[in-house]
């Protein structure tokens, strides 16, 4: 087999296939490998007119067809299957020659392959790629993390097939060694999430507060799309919306069981942020709700706990009601991307990454699942100011947040009045609430560990650690 492919991919599931396709129709010369051989050669049956492919039907012809140095992406679950991929091609390599894992897979376990390859002098690119299977075939956002080195042979390749932002730019860049990518493409989901959630809760409260139909907050989410919540995740919720079941005819979102799923990348970004201490609450409210949900048993033993006895909203009252949660959207929003970005950059300080935060707002302006103007406004914030220490530190977003309190505040009260669940807007307000608090009661928790637990504090008026001896005579020490 001559070696004429710029490019291999194995693994050709959905996004493997479609990733594939992409490199073949931008003009790449792809081999492609399965680990059952049908399934490539059924790729290539299918769709061999889009493009040149190389059909590989063992490990050694596919390792054979690839140009040096060989760049071969592997798109397998994550997890053990991958080790056992690396396991297979590692020693069929050269140095100079890299791995690329296209899947979600934890950063840690980026981190530790990186390491074990780079021994052998492969290089190993954990890529976070997010989009699905249409953004994987017609340009996804991606997120390379490994060497330097890789990315001068692999970026140009991933530039072109990437999505491109309004501007044109590519939604790629270099994001910093080892675990970097798969580890922003983690924190990516985390928003996502957060997103997620805080569109749910918005739908919630306008069927159950305001008292609109389906059709009707489909309506509401396809106005609110104009504005600056235009975004691919409020797009889809309209469609959803307003799609009605074939089966019944009722509402499509009444026909589905109200329990969420998860594969894990959100419940990863909460687990890291707690070892990194930062308070990503909004995600992690997120993650539980998906999980509290799924807790049927609970849920059915706790139906019948009281509740308020409310009315919803007067038909008049609605629509003010409406543009009051789009207030608290877009508030608890800025809130979610702040405690994200806040999780990038410890991350990045933790590792030594050196990730350039404006930089992956900007690839995330097109492609992926979180894609939304708002990006460019976060993008704007960190190009005016590259050590900004929060998003709330941005004056355009601290207006924004300030303008937004009072309706916020408001949908809360609704929103407790009526009994209907907001964790993700209470969370993200509670936040913002905490941060600019001139006191926090966090003292008091100071006091009462050092009551129990001799755990000492520091006072406001001199340095140092004291103890006071709450059992004694209460005299305070320097401990
Ligand atoms: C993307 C998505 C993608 C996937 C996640 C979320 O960026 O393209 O985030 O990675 O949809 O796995 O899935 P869960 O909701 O099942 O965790």
């Amino acid at each position: 087999m001559s070696a004429s492919a710029q490019i291999g991919v194995t693994g050709l599931a959905v996004m493997g296939r479609n990733l594939a396709r992409n490199f073949a129709r931008n003009g790449y010369t792809v081999a492609v490998h399965n680990r059952t051989a049908a399934k490539a050669r059924a790729l290539v049956d299918e769709f061999g007119d889009e493009g040149e492919f190389v059909l590989a039907e063992t490990a050694e012809d596919f390792v054979a067809a690839l140009e040096r140095p060989r760049r071969l992406v592997v798109m397998v679950k994550a997890g053990e299957p991958t080790d056992a991929v690396i396991k297979e091609f590692a020693p069929l390599l050269e140095p100079g020659d890299m791995i690329v894992d296209g899947g979600n897979a934890h950063f840690a376990d980026t981190r530790r392959r990186e390491r074990e390859l780079r021994e052998q002098g492969i290089h190993f690119v954990g890529t976070g790629v997010s989009g699905g299977e249409e953004g994987a075939l017609n340009g996804p956002s991606i997120m390379p993390g490994g060497s330097k080195e890789s990315y001068d042979a692999l970026g140009p390749m991933l530039e072109k097939i990437s999505a491109k932002a309004a501007d044109g730019s590519p939604c790629t860049a270099h994001i910093g060694p080892d675990g970097a990518g798969h580890f922003v493409k983690m924190v990516h989901n985390g928003i996502e999430y957060a997103d997620m959630q805080l569109i749910a809760e918005a739908y919630q409260l306008l069927r159950e507060v305001a008292g609109y139909s389906p059709a009707e907050i489909a309506d509401i989410f396809r106005t609110w799309n104009t504005g600056r919540l235009d975004s691919y995740l409020i797009e889809i919720t309209a469609e959803v919306l307003a799609h009605v079941d074939a089966a019944t005819g009722e509402p499509f979102v009444d026909v589905v069981q109200d329990q969420a799923e998860q594969k894990g990348t959100g419940r990863w970004t909460v687990q890291i942020a707690l070892d990194l201490g930062v308070p990503v609450s909004g995600i992690a409210e997120a993650v539980f709700a998906r999980s509290l949900s799924g807790h049927k048993d609970l849920r059915d033993a706790s139906r019948g706990l009281a509740g308020p006895k409310a009315e919803p909203l007067a038909k008049e009252e609605a629509a003010a009601f409406a543009d009051q949660v789009e207030q608290a959207l877009y508030a608890s929003k800025i809130v979610s991307y702040t405690q994200g970005f806040h999780e990038i950059a410890a991350g990045s300080d933790e590792y030594g990454w050196d990730i350039d935060l404006g930089q992956v707002s900007a690839i995330w302006r097109g492609g992926c699942i979180i894609r939304a103007a708002f990006l460019d406004r976060i993008r704007a914030a960190y190009d005016a100011r590259a050590d900004l220490p929060s998003l709330l530190a941005d004056d355009g977003f601290a207006r924004e947040i300030g303008e937004a309190q009072d309706d916020w505040r408001a949908v809360l009260v609704a929103a407790t009045r009526q009994g209907v669940p907001a964790p993700g807007f209470a969370a993200a307000l509670a936040y913002y609430d905490a941060l600019r608090a001139d006191r926090l009661p966090a003292a008091l928790t100071q006091g009462q560990r050092d009551y129990f637990g001799a755990h000492t504090y520091r006072r406001t008026d001199r340095e140092g650690s004291f103890h006071t001896l709450w059992g004694g005579d209460r005299s305070e020490v320097s401990a």
